[in-house]
């Protein structure tokens, strides 16, 4: 199995611990952030900041303490040793256009794969005092509460988030919406995937689809809605880790039914 030779414990207590720890340096900066230079990344609305930046350092530094041998991807910074058998993937603030403008939605996510398989994940939310975390055949949680995913049926009976307009497969969304609409479904977006993802885990949300997202934003979480009964897209075809892709979960009551409101863009070849 992939724990031979690995100290599972010992990661799954790492990553909560520095998943804490960033989060409590993130709100540092949260409530200074007016001084916060920011940058974007082309995009107006893709920005960034020393905040993201720091943190992701930061988490950077406990793994080469703590794991030197294991590999390693941030939104930030790149990549190291991908070919190590254990790999994290780090967004060291998801939502920082929510952070950067006051509003609470945004965490830090730390995740990790094993032998290529989403393994385990952690998701802190210092504003909520919520820390989502989980493992594979562990389950999933929040602080210390077992997570499970709606039971509902139908769109109709609850709400499904949904990202932004990103432009690989922005031409998905807006019938994706309509769709949702006219089937009596309701959308919801808080800014932050990674959150969104852990609350499709939590059962607040019924689902969560984006035409494109990335790894570092998705990679945590689907591991928790995995473990809390749910289901996900085949989120790493073609290159998915690195590059992105359409990503859907959902509980098991509607995924088809919103996998049938995406069409064959969710699975098939990428434009
Ligand atoms: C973004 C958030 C957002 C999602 C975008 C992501 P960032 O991440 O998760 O909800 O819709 O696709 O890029 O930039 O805040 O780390
Ligand atoms: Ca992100
Ligand atoms: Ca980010």
């Amino acid at each position: 199995t992939a724990q031979d030779g690995l100290d599972i414990d010992a990661r799954y207590a790492f990553a909560r611990r520095v998943a804490l720890e960033a989060a409590r340096m993130g709100m540092n900066y949260y409530r200074d952030r007016n001084a916060l230079v920011v940058e974007h990344k082309g995009d107006p609305q893709d920005v960034v900041s020393l905040a993201d930046k720091e943190i992701e350092q930061f988490i950077r530094h406990q793994l080469s303490a703590h794991f030197p041998e294991d590999g390693f991807l941030g939104e930030e910074s790149g990549s190291a040793a991908l070919a190590a058998r254990c790999v994290w993937v780090i967004d060291p603030i998801d939502g920082t256009a929510c952070f950067l403008n006051g509003l609470h939605n945004w965490c830090v996510s730390i995740g990790l794969l094993i032998d290529g398989e989403p393994y385990l994940g952690a998701i802190a939310d210092p504003n909520h005092d919520e820390l989502f975390h989980g493992c594979l055949g562990r389950g999933a949680f929040v602080n210390d509460v077992p997570l499970a995913v709606s039971a509902a049926q139908h769109v109709r009976e609850g709400l499904t988030g949904t990202g932004t307009f990103h432009p690989r497969g922005k031409q998905h969304f807006i019938p994706f919406l309509q769709g949702l609409l006219g089937e009596g479904g309701m959308f919801l977006r808080n800014g932050s995937g990674a959150l969104m993802t852990a609350y499709v885990a939590a059962g607040r949300l019924i689902g969560y689809y984006e035409t494109n997202l990335k790894s570092w934003d998705c990679l945590a979480g689907l591991v928790l809605v995995r473990e809390a009964g749910g289901l996900v897209n085949d989120f790493f075809r073609d290159d998915g880790l690195l590059r992105g892709n359409p990503y859907l979960v959902a509980c098991p009551g509607v995924y088809d039914q919103l996998a049938a409101l995406i069409g064959p863009s969710l699975d098939g070849a990428v434009d």
